[in-house]
């Protein structure tokens, strides 16, 4: 499974060690950066993981910043990302079995790496529930459609 991973400045080391991690476990990682420690513009990252989601670059993406938030709300304008700010992994699960995201995002500055690494394990294994669930994601993208 091939994932597209982004982030900022306050999420640097933690991308680098979520990467090792997701590689060592078999993942393919393609990391979007920033892979540097200067000040930088989060939705910028968030962008180029976003758009490789939606053109099946990569199968799902992770973006991380300090508190997810923002870098989770510029992934969200690219047309087809449901992208959801994940703190623990019940959250996770329900994004993937519920919401069908294809993309994670959480905040360096929240969580730690121990806790960052359950939920990505979480997200990357839950399946999407379809049914009834199918229907209101569809509703979703009727709403990106209109507008
Ligand atoms: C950067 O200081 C911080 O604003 C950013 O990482 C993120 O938390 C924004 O939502």
């Amino acid at each position: 499974m091939k994932i597209g991973i982004g982030n900022d400045h306050a999420a640097l080391d933690m991308k680098n060690e979520i990467m090792a991690y997701l590689e060592e476990k078999g993942y393919e990682i393609v990391n979007f950066g920033t892979d540097s420690p200067e000040s930088c513009d989060y939705p910028i990252y968030g962008e180029k993981v976003a758009n490789a989601v939606a053109n099946g670059e990569v199968d799902f993406g992770i973006a991380i910043c300090g508190t997810g938030i923002g870098i989770s709300l510029a992934c969200n304008k690219v047309n087809g990302i449901r992208c959801c700010v994940c703190s623990e992994p019940y959250s996770a699960e329900m994004s993937r079995k519920h919401n069908n995201a294809n993309m994670l995002a959480f905040g360096a500055r929240v969580i730690g790496p121990e806790l960052a690494k359950m939920i990505c394990d979480t997200f990357l294994t839950t399946e999407f529930e379809g049914g009834r669930h199918q229907r209101r994601v569809d509703i979703i993208s009727e709403i990106e459609g209109k507008n």
